[in-house]
């Protein structure tokens, strides 16, 4: 066990700690999956692979994390990397925000540490964007600190195996499940007990648990209460909210169809990426009217919308949305500045993947063929 200022726990307690720590080392030892990042002990690979986990199913990383790694391969070939690339190589992950983090984090290790991967905990924990979760894991699975982590994985199998009730967000049962995490991390095998929790939460203990698999199921306390089902107990979620986004689609006054994309501030959500100018829509507001605010507040260009040529949905949070694209003609000498954004660029749908753009405004380019072949839409 790791080395804690902890109150001793009871020996019945200790005998439950024991047979988890052993049965999980079995177990990952056995089942493992065979994942690109557990082939290689580099703390940069492991960092970006913890950092693209975060929201995002191991399935879906897989081929980012190759192409990344194809990419930048080290750490100063990211830290030298112009953030359009950076976030082009994020493209369809989201939370764009890891993407700036990593690339802040690679550049903070080139300046303060010569560019080596910092070993200590508390370096890795003082880097830009890195929490407690990301620095335990990268500390643990690299190097074998003897750092505890809590991710939703590990959370599932700590609540239920230790039957702790109250919602795992609120501090008291976060104190609690990373107090726990850190009395099982045994020392010197961090690495793979704490992949092992994840990997147990992943394939076992998942929102569909199969306890007839697991190997901690006779100890568990939630299967010997008949309550696996109802732990972690997570207050509900906040009800969604709807809005509407509408995207200006302006076209070239030369008509030769180009649209106008424009480059995002740097601070706030989808920094540094590109989109049509777009507003969200307030209450009563027409789509027409929205897209031609849309001109005015981001590019300040004086339009006539012409018609709605594509629509799609998605999340963000809390927020069900709904994001319009209004076909939009320049009126006569209006050209763009960028006033709502950082820049601004003509560019045909062919060009537009060569930007980085968030997943719903790539979903709403590609239902743009079809309006690009009407010029009196746009011109
Ligand atoms: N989720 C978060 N980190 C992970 C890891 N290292 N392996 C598998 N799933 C994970």
């Amino acid at each position: 066990m790791s080395t804690s200022s902890l109150p001793p726990v009871s020996s019945e307690a200790l005998a439950a700690h024991r047979f988890f720590v052993s049965r999980l080392l079995d177990w990952y030892g056995a089942k493992k999956r065979d994942l690109p990042w557990r082939r290689t002990r580099d703390p940069y690979a492991i960092l970006v692979s913890e950092m693209m986990l975060q929201q995002t199913q191991v399935a879906t990383v897989i081929p980012f994390f190759e192409r990344w790694m194809r990419r930048f391969p080290t750490l100063a070939s990211l830290a030298e990397a112009p953030l359009d690339d950076v976030l082009k190589h994020w493209q369809g992950l989201g939370y764009y925000a890891r993407a700036r983090n990593l690339q802040n984090a690679a550049r903070r290790i080139v300046e303060r540490h010569d560019g080596v991967f910092p070993t200590m905990f508390t370096d890795v924990l003082a880097l830009p964007g890195i929490g407690r979760y990301t620095a335990g894991a990268v500390c643990s699975i690299a190097f074998d600190s003897d750092v505890p982590i809590v991710d939703a994985n590990v959370v599932r199998v700590l609540c239920r195996y230790f039957g702790i009730r109250g919602d795992p967000k609120t501090p008291g049962v976060q104190r609690r499940l990373w107090e726990l995490a850190e009395e099982l991390v045994p020392a010197g095998r961090a690495s793979a007990f704490n992949q092992g929790m994840m990997e147990l939460g992943a394939l076992v203990c998942d929102a569909k648990p199969t306890c007839g698999v697991c190997p901690v199921r006779p100890e568990c306390r939630a299967y010997r209460n008949g309550t696996v089902d109802t732990l972690p107990e997570f207050a509900p979620r906040p009800a969604f909210t709807k809005q509407t986004d509408v995207s200006a689609i302006i076209g070239h006054p030369s008509g030769d169809g180009r649209l106008l994309l424009v480059r995002r501030p740097v601070g706030g959500l989808w920094a540094g990426l590109y989109e049509f100018p777009r507003v969200t829509a307030i209450p009563e507001e027409s789509l027409t009217d929205a897209a031609v605010r849309a001109g005015r507040e981001v590019v300040g260009m004086a339009t006539s919308p012409a018609e709605v040529v594509a629509s799609v949905r998605h999340g963000v949070t809390t927020r069900k949305i709904t994001l319009y694209a209004v076909a939009c003609r320049p009126q006569a000498g209006a050209e763009p500045t960028a006033v709502g954004c950082d820049s601004w660029v003509w560019v045909t749908l062919e060009e537009i993947e060569r930007y980085a753009l968030a997943s719903p405004q790539v979903r709403l380019a590609s239902q743009l063929t079809g309006a690009v072949q009407q010029p009196s839409l746009f011109g």
